[in-house]
């Protein structure tokens, strides 16, 4: 029989590739944790309307990479492309918009997208969200706080920042206007269909290597003079913390509900996949849910797929030398109970060691081999014939001494070798 592969763009993570995911999403949570952000949790199935009301009717997102499906009641669902949306609506609907909030969240996402290095169809995000807070501080606190994560992961040297400002609403549509027309002077725009009305800035990033886009208008010059000051008092601010960046006035975004500042942090290391992490203000968006209710927010987005690519090309791998504390192996086929009790002994005692057992009998040879395979720091083993029956063999592998002791020794000699760092 044919083995099932698996979908298309959505992948398994094996255990030797989920120890560096764990690693980097404990650096992630545990930063946000840090500046006070506090987790939500979503379904990943919403109501498709959701998503065309939040990210726009005629994005390429929701027309052309959702995945849609009807329930046996013939309610339109879609699996959630991103988290923007639902963060919103969990919100309005849990009656929080009342209060400041600084969220995070995390978990897979889908688009159907054309599979290739750091796209896939199933993809996950670290999303963080802040609502009630309109001041450009927060702006650049999300900034800072990303690059810290860049800094604690090694990754600082290989992202670069990049931002633009798209103004407000009344500035873009204005923009927009020009550049259709500056498209259509010079034959670049045949036929203007929804999705190009919508944001035709997206031709600027398709024709970006064409040199007359050098002549094309930028939104950066239409700008009012709110959006244009915030957008200098960002990039102020920027050089103040010696944050680097790059004004890209050709960065739009791939979702249609962004104002003022958007930036992403890109890299060049990913082939043409480059954001790893993308976000910006949306201060219009909760309103458009029709809660008569304005609250801004800003929030963004981290691949979580592309950063451990980054991660693994850039050789900054979280290296860690020694994953298990100890292996306590048999090697008496009689002595399957008194192994048992020893490990849930030692469990009692040191509530955080890490031990894994190994009931069945092989040769010490082997458990060495494997002792090293699970990087371990110290093998212990019971049941050698060479042994009294209250002696144990332990070998530390972080030495490479091996010493026989007696079996109520062992705690204290763990203890000794894990935690006396002198
Ligand atoms: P986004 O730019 O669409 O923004 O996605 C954020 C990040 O998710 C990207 O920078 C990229 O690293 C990763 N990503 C996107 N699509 C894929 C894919 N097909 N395969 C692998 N990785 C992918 C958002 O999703 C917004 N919701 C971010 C945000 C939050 N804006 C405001 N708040």
């Amino acid at each position: 029989m044919k083995i099932i592969s698996s979908v298309k763009g959505m992948h398994d993570l094996l255990p030797k590739d989920s120890i560096i995911w764990q690693q980097v999403e404990y650096t992630i949570k545990n930063t946000l944790l840090n500046y006070g952000y506090e987790e939500i949790r979503f379904p990943i199935v919403e109501k498709t309307k959701l998503f065309n009301q939040a990210i726009g009717y005629n994005n390429l997102v929701v027309n052309k990479e959702m995945y849609n499906f009807y329930d046996r009641n013939g309610c339109s669902l879609s699996l959630r492309p991103e988290g923007t949306a639902s963060c919103v609506r969990a919100i309005i609907k849990h009656g929080l918009l009342y209060n400041k909030q600084r969220l995070w969240y995390h978990g897979p996402m889908f688009r159907y997208e054309k599979p290739q290095m750091g796209r896939f169809r199933q993809f996950h995000q670290i999303g963080i969200e802040v609502f009630g807070y309109a001041d450009i501080c927060i702006d650049i606190e999300l900034i800072l706080l990303t690059s810290r994560i860049w800094k604690l992961l090694g990754l600082s040297k290989y992202l670069s920042l990049e931002i633009n400002s798209l103004g407000c609403l009344k500035t873009r549509k204005k923009y927009y206007k020009e550049l259709i027309t500056f498209f259509q002077k010079n034959k670049l725009l045949n036929n203007i269909h929804d999705n190009i009305i919508n944001n035709p800035m997206r031709l600027l990033e398709k024709y970006k290597t064409l040199s007359i886009l050098k002549q094309a208008p930028l939104i950066t010059s239409y700008l009012d003079n709110e959006s244009y000051n915030r957008f200098l008092n960002l990039q102020k601010s920027l050089n103040n913390m010696n944050i680097s960046y790059n004004i890209n006035p050709y960065l739009v975004r791939g979702l249609d509900y962004y104002n003022d500042t958007v930036f992403e942090w890109t890299t060049n290391n990913l082939g043409s996949q480059n954001a790893v992490c993308g976000g910006g203000r949306y201060d219009l968006l909760v309103n458009n849910f029709n809660c008569n209710h304005s609250i801004p927010a800003i929030g963004c987005a981290i691949g979580l797929e592309r950063l451990i690519i980054l991660i693994n090309k850039s050789n900054v791998l979280l290296k860690n030398k020694f994953l298990i504390d100890v292996f306590l192996v048999n090697v008496n086929n009689k002595l399957k109970n008194s192994i048992i009790s020893l490990s849930e002994y030692l469990r009692d005692s040191i509530p955080s060691l890490k031990l894994v057992v190994d009931f069945y009998c092989s040769k010490i040879s082997k458990y060495r081999k494997q002792a090293y395979q699970l990087k371990t720091k110290i093998l212990v083993i019971m049941g050698d014939n060479t042994l009294l029956s209250d002696q144990l063999i332990l070998e530390n592998l972080i030495n490479n001494k091996k010493e026989v002791i007696k079996k109520s020794y062992i705690l204290s000699k763990l203890l000794l070798i894990l935690f006396d760092n002198n």
